[in-house]
Formats: structure tokens, sequence, C-alpha cells
């Protein structure tokens, strides 16, 4: 393999600039979770005014947690990743710069026009017209600059995380072109040119390979990269990662029908889908294994680094969210789970438990690094910061779960003269409780997300090289 004879030197300015930016979008998409959580358990919440409407701060907290945090660490680990596996410096840096404030702007657009009202009211598309198109420029932009860095590599060979990042970023432009063509009426209304179920099916062909390629193809190439860099070993069958990365792309892509089971969809796509999904399992669990074993006689770090914690235990919940999709996807499960409460519990064991932990593992990584210092300000604060996520996850969807089955059998109950023996506002009440407890789940991980804004501003305004690994944490 050639290497670089000398370390390159390399644009950190807008990984910088995308890891502060996750962090504070974390924190705003998240609170608007924790806001939405309060108005299901207390609808005076939003005060009768519209653009605090539930219907409107739900897709805000859909997009600025995918859009905004999620999709700023993905840029930044990308960036980050990209450059120091390739050993060459950012392709193209002013084209860099305008992907990080082109994004910027999207999400301040995003911010604006969703409490307005202004919507598309495709489920993870709601953005208007000029905002997709603003996206898509931002979003080839992002590909020439991760592709350019590729390109222009030092070294021969292409670590495989980038080839997760690589797949995430075409699929991501493919999704994005396809779902949102639409034909404007004015600045802010258009009607999408597809109707009726192929309406349906493209919807949620993009809305699935979202999740199968934002929310889990880009974060396994994070995952690729800094559990092996934490752990201080190297990944644990490479083999493994290169039949995991072809099988996950190959399967993901048929599996959106199991979002539209006992729909006007035809039969044989919702058994496709369904079937797609249940093989899914299996390079979903390979991959997990292959990262949680990369620890293999290192085991003893876990006692000791709560960085690599965020990062294992991010594993572990995303095997959880990838055996629980599969058996969501058989048509007789889902159709008990599908319009309850255990949906939003799959949801969050995947993009709590998975998405963010892993992001804010990589976060705590990377942040010491990119601003000279060896270690983060206090690692005992991450420590808590660990505690309180995973505590928060586990009542977030340990509630949901319950409050979903419960929806569900009350839901399907009758008598024994057909009729039903609940009516939903029963269920309604029923599910009361529950939504206080995804409340209290959400303020854990809320406020872990806010001693990692102190953290990170701790350790970047410290004086350059002060924060020494060798020192006692604080
Ligand atoms: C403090 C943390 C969070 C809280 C309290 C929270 C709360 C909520 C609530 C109350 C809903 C609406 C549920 C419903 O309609 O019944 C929701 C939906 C959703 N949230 Fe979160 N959330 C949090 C973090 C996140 C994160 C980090 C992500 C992604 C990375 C995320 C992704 C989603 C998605 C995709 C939905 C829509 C689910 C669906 O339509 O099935 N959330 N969240
Ligand atoms: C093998 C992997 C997976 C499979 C087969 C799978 C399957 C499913 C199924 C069957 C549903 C319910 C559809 C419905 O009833 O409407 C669902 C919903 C969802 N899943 Fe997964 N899942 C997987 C992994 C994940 C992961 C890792 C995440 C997040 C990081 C995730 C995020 C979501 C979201 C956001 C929804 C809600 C979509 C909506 O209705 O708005 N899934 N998934």
């Amino acid at each position: 393999m050639t290497q670089a004879t000398s370390a390159p030197e390399y644009n950190y300015t807008v990984v910088r600039q995308f890891s502060v930016m996750a962090v504070i979008w974390g924190i705003v998409g998240m609170a608007v979770g924790v806001l939405i959580a309060a108005q299901l358990k207390w609808p005076v919440l939003n005060f009768d005014i519209p653009w605090l409407t539930y219907s409107r701060l739900r897709p805000l907290h859909t997009n600025a947690v995918i859009f905004a945090f999620g999709t700023s660490a993905l840029m930044a680990t990308s960036f980050y990743i990209v450059q120091r596996t390739c050993q060459t410096r950012l392709f193209c840096g002013w084209l860099a710069s305008f992907v990080f404030w082109g994004w910027q702007a999207v999400i301040v657009a995003a911010a604006i026009t969703l409490p307005l009202g202004l919507t598309s009211s495709k489920e993870y598309a709601e953005l208007e017209w000029p905002i997709d198109i603003l996206i898509t420029l931002v979003w080839v932009a992002y590909a020439v600059v991760f592709f350019g860095t590729l390109v222009k590599r030092t070294t021969s060979h292409i670590y495989v995380a980038n080839w997760f990042f690589g797949a995430f970023i075409i699929t991501v432009a493919v999704l994005h072109i396809v779902n949102s063509m639409a034909i404007p009426v004015s600045l802010w209304k258009s009607y999408s040119i597809y109707a009726g179920a192929v309406d349906a099916m493209v919807q949620w062909w993009y809305g699935h390979n979202a999740v199968g390629f934002l929310l889990t193809a880009g974060f396994l190439g994070m995952m690729y990269y800094f559990v092996p860099k934490q752990a201080e070993r190297p990944v644990f069958s490479y083999r493994l990662s290169i039949v995991h990365f072809w099988a996950l792309i190959s399967l993901y892509i048929w599996a959106g029908p199991h979002h539209l089971h006992y729909t006007a969809l035809p039969d044989w796509a919702q058994s496709l889908g369904m079937v797609m999904s249940l093989i899914l399992f299996v390079p979903s669990w390979g991959g997990m294994i292959n990262g949680i074993m990369t620890l293999s006689g290192a085991w003893h770090k876990l006692r000791t680094d709560p960085i690599l914690r965020f990062l294992i235990v991010s594993l572990s919940f995303y095997g959880m969210s990838t055996f629980e999709g599969p058996m969501m996807a058989i048509k007789t499960v889902n159709a008990l789970s599908h319009y309850t409460d255990w949906t939003i519990g799959h949801v969050h064991s995947g993009a709590l438990g998975w998405v963010a932990m892993v992001s804010i593992g990589a976060l705590y990584h990377m942040l010491p690094k990119l601003f000279d210092q060896e270690r983060m300000y206090s690692t005992q604060l991450i420590n808590v910061h660990f505690w309180l996520a995973t505590i928060g996850v586990v009542l977030y969807i340990v509630a949901m779960w319950i409050s979903g089955v419960m929806q569900g059998l009350m839901w399907r109950a009758v008598n024994d003269d057909g009729t039903l023996t609940y009516n939903f506002v029963q269920s309604l009440q029923a599910s009361y409780d529950f939504y206080f407890l995804r409340f209290v789940g959400g303020c854990f991980f809320l406020s872990g997300m806010l001693l990692m804004a102190y953290n990170a501003w701790r350790t970047i305004s410290a004086p350059k090289g002060e924060l020494r690994a060798e020192a006692q944490p604080a």
C-alpha cells in the first residue's frame, strides 16, 4: 500500500463547523421532541398558537433530528474519515464550505417553513420545492467533495467506512430527487407528480431507504472507523465488513413495502417487502457482531472509557432495532403494531439508541482532536452523559412498547356480539401514563446533551494542548 511520506494537512475547518452544529441541532431537535412528547400528555401546551401545534412541530422534530443533527454528524465524520483514511486533504475547500453553509441554510429554511405550516405532506420529505432544489445542489456538492477526495487519495486501498458513506451519499441523492418530483403551483405549494398507490410506493421506497441509507449505512460508516479507533484494535473481520456492505445495500432497497401492509399496494409487493425485511436481519446482525467483536481482547476498556461505552451500547440498540424491524415487517405482526406506539418505540430504539448514541461517541472522539487537545474537558461528565442517555432511551422505548401493544390489543378486542370492547378515547386515556414516562425519558436524554454542550464548550475554549491525556479527569 502506498503511504504518504509526511502527514498531510487536513481541512478540519468544515469538520469543526459540522461537529459543533451537530451538538447544537441535537439539542434543538430533541428539545422539540420533548415538547411534542409533553403535548401528547398535556395538549394545552400548544397554547392555541397555530405554529406551536403538534401537527407542525412533529415534522419540525423529525427534520431537525434527522437532517440537522444526524446529517450534520454524518457530514462531519465523513469529511474527517475520508481525509484520514485516504491520507489527503479534502478536495475543493471552497466547495466543502458551500456544503456547510448551504446545509445550514436548508435547516434554517425548514425551521421557518414547517412551523408556518408550509409542507408537501410527504413524511421526512415535507420541505417545499424551492428548498428541495437547494438540497439537491448542496448534496451534489457534498458528493463532489467526498468522491473527489477519494479520487485524490494517496493510499491504494479504500477503507470500508468510505464504502458505506459513498453508498449513503449516492442513494440519498437518488431518493431525494425521485421522491421530490413535483409540479409547483406557487412559490410555497406544489403537488407530487405521482398519484394513488404509485405515490405511496415511491414515498415509502424513499422513506424506508432514508432509514436504510441515511440512518443506517451512513452511521455504519461512522461505526467502522470510530469503534476500532477508540478500542485501539483492528476491525474484527474485514471480510465480514465487505459482505455486510454488499448484502445490506442490495437488500435494503426492496424492503419499503413493509410500510404499506394491507393497503391498495399489490399483494405481491407487500409480500416481497416482508421477505426482504426478514432476510435483512442477517447482514444487520453480521455488522453488529463485527462491531462488537472488534472489542475482543479489549473488553476491560469498557469499564473506564465512556466513549467506547457509547459506541458499543449504540451497536446493541442497532441489533435490537434490526431484530424488531423484521418482526414488525411480518404481516400478521404488523396488523397489531401498525398505527400504535410500538412503531414509535422501534423508531427511537434505532434513532436514539443507535443513531444518536453512535454520533455522540464519534463526536466525543473527534472533538479533542479537532481542537488540538488530547482529551475532552471532563471524562466524568461523559460518564454521566452516558448514563442519562441510556436510562433515557430505555424509559422511552419500554413506555412505547407497553403502550403500543396495549393499544393494538384494545383496538382489536371485540365483545361476544361482535361490537368493539373499547372506543378510541379509552385507549388514549390508557396511554397517558406511558406518554408521561416517555416525556421523562426524553428529559433524561436531553439533559445529557446539555452536559455534552458544556463539556464541548470547555474543551474548545481551553488553551491549545492544555487538556493532556495523562492528567486526572476533572
Ligand atoms: C429527547 C429525545 C427525543 C424525544 C423526546 C422524541 C420524541 C418524539 C415524539 C413525541 C414523537 C411523535 C410520536 C408520535 O407521533 O406518536 C417523535 C417522532 C419521531 N422521532 Fe423523536 N424524539 C427524540 C429524539 C429523536 C431522535 C434523536 C431521532 C432521530 C435521529 C428521532 C426521530 C423521530 C422520528 C423519525 C419520528 C417519527 C416516527 C414515526 O412517524 O413513526 N427522535 N419523537
Ligand atoms: C432490519 C432492519 C429494519 C427493518 C426490517 C425495519 C422494519 C420496520 C417496520 C416493519 C416498520 C413499521 C412500518 C409500519 O407499520 O408502518 C418500521 C418503521 C420504522 N423504522 Fe424500522 N426497521 C429496521 C431498522 C430500523 C432502524 C435501524 C431504524 C432507525 C435508525 C428504523 C427506523 C424506522 C422508522 C423511522 C420507522 C417509522 C416510519 C414511519 O412510519 O414514519 N428502522 N421499520
